[in-house]
């Protein structure tokens, strides 16, 4: 992991610029950057918004990205996949404090706390960098306030992948805003699937052989207490919802809040 901070440098000023404050490096695939945020933004932690920087055709080249950053935070954090041809991740990753992004202040997206029906235990469920809108949920206050258990699985191909997440979830309980409320309500199921760690699987396969709740002691999933909340790839979000479906969950929106959300990992 390797990280960059420098004092801003003079850039000419795109429409919608911020400017970049940090940039990490996780693996050579995957990055994390901060910056500032307009004023004017206000959004739901696990919304999303339009990122991206002008391209060569002097028309801006913008992708849907999740905040990771909790709504009260005064920066803000997206967490990204590397593409080595990818139109927008390609020069992305190369970027450097002090430069601009182009960040259009309209949040949208399904990933929130209203388009759920009250319940006691949430599930976090994420492939990759679908972990991003959890980083943002898990650092809101909200989140511990309505719920009496909050379980977060991620599954990565390698355990490196896991690292931005895990940084994350194990700085929760030392957090000043946030740790008393998260004390004893936390559990963490980081998994991989092609190197061998201490838990081993995808998530669905996880949930439906019982393993995860074997591993963590509590009981399968039961509508009337459980919530869920997926990002990831689309074959995962597919799979998972069949999954979730079966336990008795719903589908639900922002129009008519159920007991499951589901929103795409983005960028590809
Ligand atoms: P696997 O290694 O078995 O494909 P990716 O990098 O391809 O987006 O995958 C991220 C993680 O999501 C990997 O651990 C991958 O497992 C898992 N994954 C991919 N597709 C599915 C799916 N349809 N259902 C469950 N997990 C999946």
């Amino acid at each position: 992991m390797t990280d960059q901070t420098a004092p801003a440098k003079a850039t000419p000023t795109l429409p919608d610029a911020q400017t970049v404050t940090s940039v990490t490096h996780y693996t050579d695939r995957l990055f994390a950057f901060r910056c500032t945020r307009p004023q004017s933004l206000r959004f739901r932690s696990g919304e999303f918004v339009m990122i991206g920087l002008m391209g060569d055709n002097g028309k801006p080249l913008l992708r849907a990205y999740s905040i990771a950053s909790p709504s009260w935070d005064e920066e803000l954090e997206f967490y990204s996949i590397k593409v080595p041809d990818g139109p927008l991740t390609s020069r992305l990753q190369h970027i450097q404090p002090g430069e601009q992004i182009i960040l259009r202040p309209k949040p949208v997206g399904t990933l929130v706390l209203d388009a759920l029906l009250p319940g006691k235990r949430l599930w976090m469920l994420a492939t990759g960098t679908g972990i991003a809108p959890f980083a943002s949920l898990l650092r809101d206050p909200e989140t511990w306030e309505k719920y009496e258990q909050v379980i977060v699985m991620h599954t990565c191909r390698e355990a490196a992948e896991l690292t931005y997440g895990r940084n994350l979830v194990e700085a929760l309980p030392e957090d000043p805003l946030i740790g008393e409320l998260v004390a004893g309500k936390l559990l963490y199921y980081p998994c991989t699937t092609r190197e061998e760690t201490a838990h081993m699987g995808r998530i669905t396969d996880n949930m439906t052989s019982g393993k995860v709740f074997a591993n963590l002691g509590i009981p399968p999933l039961d509508p009337a207490i459980d919530r869920a909340m997926v990002c990831g790839s689309l074959a995962f979000n597919l799979d998972i919802k069949k999954v979730l479906e079966e336990a008795g969950l719903t589908e639900g929106a922002n129009s008519a809040p159920a007991e499951y959300v589901v929103e795409k990992a983005f960028v590809d």
